[in-house]
């Protein structure tokens, strides 16, 4: 595959640490200090969708073309509005696009699964797909456990990929733990149900993820870097699922590459489950930091354990 465009949209409104110390037993250094998050977006008046539409917008504007120039959507989301339809189809008729859509839910890595399901799409005949990843992980947090819901932060990404040469590597990873990170839904009960589950938060061991996400990045991207025969520091930028600022900063020095080398945004968007990886592309794209032939490692991991890194040029 080939990125041809790239598009991402957030919500208008910003939530500070001091605006969270006004409900919360919390504090700005302490959030600043274990996680790098100093403001998130959150959605008030917007839905899901809508910020579905405007990142596919600007990515098709990026790409130069028209929604019905697409032939596929696929689309990484954890959860949304909506039990169903999916959000990719419901994103497909306010754009005017007219292909088959398809969601994956790969939780925070969702996106570079997403990737490989257009790659092997792309290899079956597919001219060019829309990739996102739409999420709201502010919609399974307890507002009331500061543990969690200070993390999170809503927002979608978008890349248009075509046929091309330009995915190098990848790998995909999934371990079943759901303990450390899991959150139920709160579906309907038939008069026979007589199961009693926990309550529908997500729930999460902060220090047992970290450590899982730290130890599984690393395998992962050692991984496509010795596909690629590369060492770490011929990659140009790492761009890392933005779940705290001191697990991309114990990656990095694990790999030993200068800090440039690993852009971030969580300080001002906080952690946007499966988005974060695509929003993080497409600010870099915008601000043309990113030039051709760069080479970029994505890598990002979550809930299952579920884990994906790949190696792209640009
Ligand atoms: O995207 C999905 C993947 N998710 C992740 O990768 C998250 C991985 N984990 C983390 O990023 C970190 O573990 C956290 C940021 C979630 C927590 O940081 P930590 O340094 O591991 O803190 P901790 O959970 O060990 O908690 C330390 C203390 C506790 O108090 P005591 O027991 O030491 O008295 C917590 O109760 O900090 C307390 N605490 C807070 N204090 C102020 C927990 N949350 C807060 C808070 N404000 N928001």
């Amino acid at each position: 595959m080939k990125i041809i465009g790239t598009g991402s949209a957030v919500p208008e409104f910003t939530v500070t640490n001091q605006m969270l110390e006004q409900f919360l037993d919390t504090s700005d250094e302490w959030i600043t200090e274990r996680t790098g998050i100093k403001t998130r977006q959150l959605m008030t008046t917007e839905r899901l969708d809508d910020l579905g539409v405007l990142a596919a917008q600007r990515a098709l504007e990026s790409a130069g073309l028209k929604p019905t120039d697409i032939d596929m959507i696929v689309l990484s989301n954890v959860i949304n509005e909506y039990m169903t339809p999916s959000l990719s189809s419901l994103i497909q008729g306010r754009i005017g696009a007219t292909c088959p859509c398809l969601d994956v839910n790969a939780a925070c890595a969702g996106f570079i699964y997403a990737l490989d399901v257009a790659e092997a799409m792309l290899k079956n005949g597919h001219e060019r797909i829309l990739v996102m990843a739409v999420e709201a992980p502010t919609l399974m947090v307890d507002w009331k456990a500061r543990e969690t819901c200070v993390l999170f932060g809503d927002g979608a990404g978008a890349v248009v990929v075509t046929q091309g040469d330009n995915l190098k590597a990848m790998r995909l990873t999934t371990v079943s733990k759901p303990k450390p990170l899991f959150g139920y839904l709160a579906v309907s009960k038939t008069p026979w149900d007589q199961k009693t589950e926990p309550d529908y938060y997500l729930k999460m061991e902060g220090r047992e993820v970290f450590r899982i996400a730290v130890n599984s990045s690393l395998k992962d991207i050692k991984s496509v870097l010795a596909t690629c025969q590369l060492q770490p520091d011929q990659v140009d930028h790492y761009l890392l699922h933005q779940a705290n600022l001191r697990i991309m900063d114990s990656i990095r020095k694990t790999l030993d590459v200068a800090p440039e080398k690993f852009p971030h945004n969580i300080e001002k968007r906080g952690n946007t489950s499966s988005a974060s990886v695509a929003i993080l592309l497409d600010e870099m794209n915008r601000e043309g930091k990113i030039k051709q032939g760069d080479k970029l490692v994505l890598s990002a991991f979550g809930a299952g354990f579920c884990t994906a890194a790949c190696l792209i040029e640009w």
